[in-house]
């Protein structure tokens, strides 16, 4: 029997297919995962027990007895928490959950985006959505980052340049506390600048506050929707970061006016129930406790992998210490190109992301690279860096033998 073919029956302008998973690399420096050991498995089985016995029943109906937005106890819990975290005044009807934030910046690009549009976005940012973009066809002008995050003389002069040539921006995408990958946090004076630009210019703003609880301080400024005077801030969050990835539920808080287009749009008939009920069960109880818990050992891991940079790259390796959040952005010398640099480290057990895939200027992100490292042991973050300081001596020459501090001391 011969197989189908399907090849010839594929609906057009398809992305390339997936690849089949290989499994972790030894030494993962990718994926955005979080600690396993920050996972708060005992209080998750007694959530999951305790709303399971209570209304389990509700399983019965699509949307449980909350409606299409998501578990009414999840979103009640987010009405708080968002008002007492990030400022932001807003109802259970101005939320809808989602099936992690991914989905949100499709609902939202959704219904905001087609094809030939233009986007203002940081110059880095995160790569699920940049490439989202460049699937739409929408043409995303990167704007540069500082320490203070994105700069706004850089955006005040895009925007006029922008207006000069007729296009108007369909959104600011931002990240701007804790931003992936350069963990920088917009300071307040340049969120008011950013929401008087915007209004200024007519553009939505699109805020991302994916990671805005792993602070090392626990401290942030006032959300952008928080300080926004006239509602053109859409907002998305993520308990990806904050209590566990796999449970795939995000949010996106916005004007209803907006919310029901977004509502229209989301065809799956509800994100997953179960863990928007356990979530809903263990937030209210645990949440504000639990991630205090998880900034101490993140700070340690970074500690841990600007000491192995700098050991094992001594100079080739710049950085800036991040604000927060899981991942650092690292700068190798000029000759480095991180999208070759990938395969043989990937062989060598080593998984990076490599700077293009991150922001909107291929050139400037070719020495770059992006590594997280919440997931892997502090004895893999040492051992990985090592690993990768060779692959790059051997492809590229650098880091030279001179900046080896093994071979100082000794
Ligand atoms: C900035 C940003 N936004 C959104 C997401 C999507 O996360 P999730 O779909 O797990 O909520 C990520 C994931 O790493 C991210 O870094």
């Amino acid at each position: 029997m011969t197989a189908l073919d399907f090849a010839p029956l594929l609906a057009p302008g398809l992305p390339p297919p997936a690849v089949k998973w290989p499994g972790f690399a030894k030494y993962n420096f990718i994926g955005g995962h979080i600690d396993a050991d920050h996972v708060p498995v005992e209080k998750l089985l007694k959530a999951a027990n305790d709303v399971l016995a209570r209304e389990g029943t509700t399983l019965a109906t699509y949307g449980l007895a909350s409606g299409p937005q998501g578990y009414r106890r999840l979103r009640e819990f987010l009405v708080q928490k968002l008002k007492r975290a990030a400022g932001i005044s807003c109802n259970t009807d101005e939320i809808l959950i989602t099936s992690g934030s991914l989905q949100a910046l499709d609902l939202v690009n959704g219904v905001l985006l087609a094809r030939g549009d233009t986007v203002i976005i940081e110059r880095e940012s995160y790569q699920g959505a940049l490439s989202r973009l460049t699937r739409l066809g929408v043409n995303a002008v990167g704007i540069p980052l500082d320490g203070d995050g994105m700069r706004m003389d850089a955006l005040a002069t895009a925007l006029d340049d922008l207006k000069h040539r007729g296009i108007r921006p369909k959104y600011i995408y931002t990240i701007p506390t804790v931003q992936n990958p350069t963990g920088t946090i917009l300071s307040e004076a340049r969120r008011l600048e950013l929401l008087r630009l915007a209004e200024q210019h007519g553009v939505p703003i699109f805020e991302d506050d994916c990671y805005s609880d792993l602070t090392w301080d626990g401290r942030r400024p006032p959300a952008l929707h928080a300080l926004s005077q006239h509602g053109g801030v859409i907002h998305i969050g993520s308990f990806s970061k904050s209590v566990a990835p796999a449970l795939r539920v995000g949010y996106i808080v916005a004007d209803w006016s907006l919310l029901s287009r977004m509502l229209a749009i989301k065809t799956d008939a509800g994100s997953g129930a179960l863990e928007q009920m356990v979530l809903g069960e263990f937030c209210p109880a645990h949440f504000d406790a639990h991630v205090p818990e998880l900034t101490p050992s993140l700070r340690k891991k970074v500690e841990t992998l600007m000491d192995a940079l700098n050991e094992q790259f001594g100079t080739a390796a710049e950085f800036d210490d991040p604000k927060g959040g899981i991942s650092l952005w690292v700068k190798l010398p000029d000759e480095v190109d991180t999208l070759k640099l990938f395969q043989p480290a990937r062989a060598a057990g080593v998984a990076i992301n490599p700077g293009p895939e991150w922001t909107t200027d291929k050139a400037y992100g070719k020495s770059r690279m992006r590594l997280c490292f919440a997931n892997p042991s502090h004895e893999a973050i040492r051992a990985g860096v090592a690993a990768l300081a060779e692959v790059c001596r051997r492809e590229f020459g650098v880091p030279n033998r001179i900046a080896n501090v093994e071979k100082a001391r000794a």
